[in-house]
This record gives C-alpha cells, structure tokens and sequence, in this order.
C-alpha cells in the first residue's frame, strides 16, 4: 500500500514516502517478534496505512468496550490522546497504553478544561443552590479529558459516545432533571432534540463568559445545558451541501454522524456514529447512492470497499482529522520497535485517583443496556 503524505510533506522531506514504505516492513517485524504481547487498537479515522495494523478497529464505544478486554500487556493506540486515556482507565494497573504520537490530540476536547467546567458548576450551584447535585447530571463526550471525566463520575455522572448518547441522556433524565453537557455542543443538542426536548430548553454556556453568558431565568428553565464546544472536522458539514446533493441526485441518502451542526442533521437522511454509517452503507444494496458527512479517511474506505455503489463525501471540501492524522506509520514502527528493545516511549497516564472517579463514569455508561444505545432514536 503506498502511503499517503501531503505535497508540502513530501517537498520538506523528499525522502518520507519511502521511508512510510519501509515502516511498513519494520511495523511487521517488529509485530512479529511481539507476538500476543502487543494489541493495536485503531479509530475508523485514522489513516490506512496506520489502521491497516488495528487488530481492533473501531468507534468510540466500540474501542472503549473491546478494548477494556484486551489481555495483552502494550496496547497502542492508534486514535487520539483521550481514547488512550480511556485505554489506561478502564485497562488493569499492570498495563501500558501508547499513543504512537504525542501530538495527536483532539480539538474538541481542548474546548474545555477542569478549571473552566469546575467554575461553571459553582455557577450553577449558585443559580440553583445547594441542591445543584441532586438536580443536574454531567455528562461528558468521550472527546474529553481524563479529568473531565473524573469530575463526572465523581458528581455520579456518564460518559457518553455518540453510539450512545441517547441512552445516556435517558439515563441522565431518569434520575435528575437537568443534564450538563460537555464539550460538544452539537451532539447534545441533536440528540436532545430527537428525544423531544424543545430548543428554548437546551441552552448554550460560553466557557468565557461569566454564568457562560446565561440569565439566571435561562439556567433555571433550561433541561440541557450545552457546552459552547464542537468538532472541527464536523462543523464544516453545511445544509448547503446537502441541498446541493439532493438537487442533482434524488436519490442519494445523506448520513451524517451527530457531531454536525442541527441544520445539518435535521436536513439528513440518517445519523449516526461512525461503526453504524460504516454498517449502514456496506449492508446497503449495490447501486444504492450515500452522500456522507464524516471524515474523510473513512468515507473514503467506504467508498473503496464498495465499488457496487455510489459513495461522495457531503462536503466539496477535504474534511479531514489532521491532529488523528498525526500518527504515520514512521510513529506506530518507532513505538514498537523500542518496545521490541524494551524500552516504552510515549505511555499514557492517569492519576490514580482521578482515574478511580473517571472509572465510574465510563462504568455507568458501559452499564446502559445495548438496546437502549439508539442512534439518535432513528
Ligand atoms: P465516534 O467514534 O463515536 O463515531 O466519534 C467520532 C469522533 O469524532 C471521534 O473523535
Ligand atoms: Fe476530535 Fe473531531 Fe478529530 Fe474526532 S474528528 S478526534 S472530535 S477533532
């Protein structure tokens, strides 16, 4: 498989794209004499010549959950800083998780920090007074912070991933009446919206703003407090695009994963996190017609694995996860070459005890019935 670089890449180094093909060749050595000591897990995202190694590949949920059974001592992750985090959380104190590159981070996820979440529920707990704890659930997006997630599990809260975020809103719901949201607005939003939540109730908090920009009328009233975050890759999705679709192909179905804007979502035929658009299209059958609003290294796998039907990006623009992209294959062949000699390099960590609380949250969402993880209540 060739390996896919940019032109500013391979004009700075001219020498990468062979030395991605050699990685290859150590990435299969290197695997070989680590035998079963070594899992790789890889995001639907991230780029084939990286994924192509995943011995799980998968979403969110799927990853969290598959890989919370993993036996092996090294799982390096082939996603974003916060799944290895969630990695360390949910795996056994004796193992080690690797994220190949540093860098690959999340922007949506930088969108808020414990100071900021932390300042916004006092603010809250003086809106709605000391009772604030027995009346609002926190629920944080997988695409957080393993402190974030501390925080949730220690005020009783879920983590959810956008294959369960309905469950976990109904699950939020069934014992207090109001759900925090963070850090992705637009999941909260849609997803509250299907459920039947009108808009007026679902606000927004602006992380800058002092009572994140709200009245205390607004606090009070609202059932939904949105974080002020979102998906870089997603919010370039736009109705227009998929006006543009179905004006020149009437019968193309427009599946969109919820991290994209409402007027997006609403104007969609389906919506979905990324293990059900990438089931969706390949049980469809041949000759049916997808217009897609994700990222681009999946829908392009998509695409490729099935030549019997018509499959587009939605968006006439290159809607790529550039921090995901971060990881090449020189990374995963680094890592596990010095694993080989013993030595780990780029190891993820978690406090302890900001791990045992951000453990309860992702419990409470891994205990939401299978049945209950609706897409969005399609
Ligand atoms: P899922 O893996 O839940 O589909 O979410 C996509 C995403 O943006 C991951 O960062
Ligand atoms: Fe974060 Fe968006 Fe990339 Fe997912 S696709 S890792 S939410 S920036």
């Amino acid at each position: 498989m060739s390996a896919a670089v940019t032109i500013e890449e391979r004009t700075a180094d001219p020498t990468l794209v062979q030395r991605e093909v050699e990685a290859v060749e150590r990435i299969k050595r290197a695997r070989a004499t680590l035998g079963d000591d070594v899992v790789v897990l890889g995001h639907h995202y991230q780029r084939d010549e990286v994924v192509q190694f995943a011995d799980i590949q998968g979403d969110s949920y799927q990853l969290s959950k598959e890989g919370a059974l993993v036996k092996a001592k090294y799982i390096v992750f082939a996603g974003v800083h916060f799944m290895a985090e969630s990695a360390v959380i949910l795996g056994r104190d004796d193992q080690v998780v690797i994220l190949p590159n540093m860098n690959a981070g999340c922007s949506m996820a930088d969108m808020a920090n414990l100071e900021q979440v932390m300042t916004a529920w006092a603010e809250l707990e003086e809106v709605l007074g000391s009772a604030t704890e027995e009346r609002v659930m926190p629920v944080t997006y997988m695409n957080s912070a393993a402190n974030l997630k501390g925080f949730v599990g220690q005020y009783g809260g879920t983590v959810c991933t956008s294959s369960n975020a309905r469950g976990a809103l109904e699950w939020a719901f069934a014992l207090r009446e109001k759900v925090f949201f963070f850090p992705d607005q637009h999941l909260g939003r849609n997803t509250g919206k299907r459920m039947g939540i009108p808009l007026e109730e679902m606000v927004l908090w602006n992380p800058f703003k002092p009572y994140g920009g709200l009245t205390d009328e607004q606090i009070l009233n609202a059932r939904v407090i949105l974080w002020q975050g979102h998906c870089s890759v997603h919010q370039q999705f736009r109705p227009e695009h998929v006006d543009l679709w179905r004006k020149n192909h009437d019968d193309v179905q427009v599946i969109v994963h919820p991290e994209c804007m409402m007027d997006v979502v609403d104007k969609a035929d389906l919506v979905g996190s990324t293990s059900y658009i990438v089931k969706v299209i390949d049980a469809a059958p041949a000759g049916s017609k997808f217009a897609v609003g994700t990222e681009v290294h999946l829908v392009n796998r998509i695409k490729n694995r099935n030549p019997d039907k018509f499959v587009t990006l939605l968006s006439p623009f290159s809607c790529l996860c550039s921090t995901m992209y971060r990881i090449t294959p020189l990374d995963l062949a680094n890592v596990l070459e010095r694993l080989v000699a013993g030595e780990v390099v780029n190891q993820i960590h978690v406090p302890a005890d900001v791990k045992a609380n951000a453990l309860v949250a992702l419990n409470n969402m891994l205990a939401i019935p299978d049945n209950q993880k609706v897409i969005l209540g399609d």
